[in-house]
C-alpha cells in the first residue's frame, strides 16, 4: 500500500485526503492518505521520525515549506529556485523534494487558456510564497510578458531572480497596474486581500479590462471572491482558486505513483465538496 500524507499546522480542514482518496481509486491503488499537524516546537523531532517511518510520501504546507528543506537529500531544480517544498518522495534510498504549487496552478490555468497563449500578457497581483511558484512556473512554461504588482516593491523584486532569459517583467505598484489594466490578458491574483469570506476587499479595479481577459484568483474559500464576481461582470473568463489544490495534487500523485490521473468530473465534484465544508 501506499503511504502518503500531509504536514502542516493546521492541516484538519484539508481535502487533500479526499483528492488523494479519489486519484488512488482511479489507478487501482491501495493506499492511505494521513493528516499530520505538527506543532511549531516539535517540528524537528516528529518529522525525523516519520521520515523513517515507512511512508512514501507527503506533502508539506504552511507553516513548513522552508523547513522541511534540511530534511531531505535531495531538491528538484525548480524547488531549489522556489526554496519551497510542498511535496516530498522517497526513491532509491533518498528523501526527494519538489514544488507542484506552480506548476499544478499553470497546469490548470491552462485549461481555460488558449493553446498557444505563451505571448499572451500577464498581470500577477501579489510577490509572496504562492507568487514565487507561479511565476516560476509561468516563465518555465515559456510565458514572455508577466508582470508583477505588489504592495512592497523589493518582495516583487526578488522574484526577478527566477525569470529566464526570454521573460519580460516589469515591477508596478497596484495604481499603476489598474491605469494599464486594458493590456493584460492573464490576472493572476495571489494576495492574501479578500481571503476571508467576510473580506469584502478588491486589490485592483477590474474596470476596462479587456473583455476576453482571463481572471484567476488562487483563494478558493470563498470559491467566488469579490475579484471574480467583479472579473464576471467585465464578461471575463473566471478560473477559480480550488482548480490549483486539484492540479497541484495531480502533480503530486504521478511524482509518487508514476500513474497518470484524469482529472474529469472531479474538479466540479472538488467544487461541491468546496462549497458544502
Ligand atoms: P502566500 O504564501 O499565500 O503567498 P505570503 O507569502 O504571506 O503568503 O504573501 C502574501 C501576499 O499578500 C504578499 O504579496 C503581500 O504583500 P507584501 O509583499 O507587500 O507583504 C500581500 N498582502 C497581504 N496583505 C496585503 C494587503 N493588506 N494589501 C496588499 N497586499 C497584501
Amino acid at each position: 500500500t501506499l503511504k502518503l500524507g500531509l504536514i502542516g499546522h493546521p492541516v484538519k480542514h484539508s481535502l487533500s485526503p479526499w483528492i488523494h482518496h479519489q486519484f488512488m481509486k482511479q489507478a487501482g491503488i491501495e493506499g492511505e492518505y494521513h493528516l499530520y499537524s505538527i506543532e511549531p516546537e516539535v517540528f524537528e523531532d516528529k518529522i525525523s521520525k516519520l521520515l523513517e517511518s515507512g511512508i512514501n510520501g507527503f506533502n508539506i504546507t504552511v507553516p513548513y515549506k522552508q523547513r522541511i528543506i534540511p530534511f531531505l537529500d535531495e531538491l528538484d531544480p525548480d524547488a531549489e529556485k522556489i526554496g519551497a517544498v510542498n511535496t516530498a518522495v522517497y526513491k532509491d534510498g533518498k528523501w526527494i523534494g519538489y514544488n507542484t504549487d506552480g506548476a499544478g496552478y499553470v497546469r490548470a490555468l491552462k485549461q481555460v487558456l488558449p493553446a498557444d497563449s505563451s505571448t499572451q500578457r500577464v498581470l500577477m497581483l501579489g510577490a509572496g510564497g504562492a507568487a514565487r511558484g507561479i511565476y516560476r512556473a509561468l516563465v518555465t512554461e515559456g510565458f514572455s510578458y508577466v508582470d508583477i504588482a505588489n504592495r512592497t516593491r523589493e518582495k516583487a523584486e526578488q522574484l526577478l531572480q527566477l525569470q529566464e532569459p526570454e521573460t519580460v517583467t516589469e515591477i508596478l505598484t497596484f495604481a499603476e497596474a489598474e491605469e494599464q489594466i486594458k493590456k493584460y490578458d492573464i490576472i493572476i491574483h495571489t494576495t492574501s486581500v479578500g481571503m476571508s469570506p467576510a473580506d469584502n476587499e478588491q486589490i485592483v479595479s477590474l474596470s476596462g479590462l479587456k473583455p476576453n481577459a482571463v481572471v484567476s484568483d488562487i483563494v478558493y474559500k470563498p470559491i467566488e471572491t469579490k475579484l471574480l464576481r467583479s472579473a464576471k461582470e467585465q464578461e471575463a473568463t473566471i478560473h477559480h482558486g480550488h482548480s490549483m489544490l486539484l492540479y497541484q495534487a495531480q502533480y503530486a500523485f504521478e511524482i509518487w505513483s508514476g500513474k497518470q490521473i484524469i482529472i474529469g468530473d472531479l474538479l466540479d465534484r472538488l467544487e461541491q465538496k468546496v462549497t458544502e465544508a
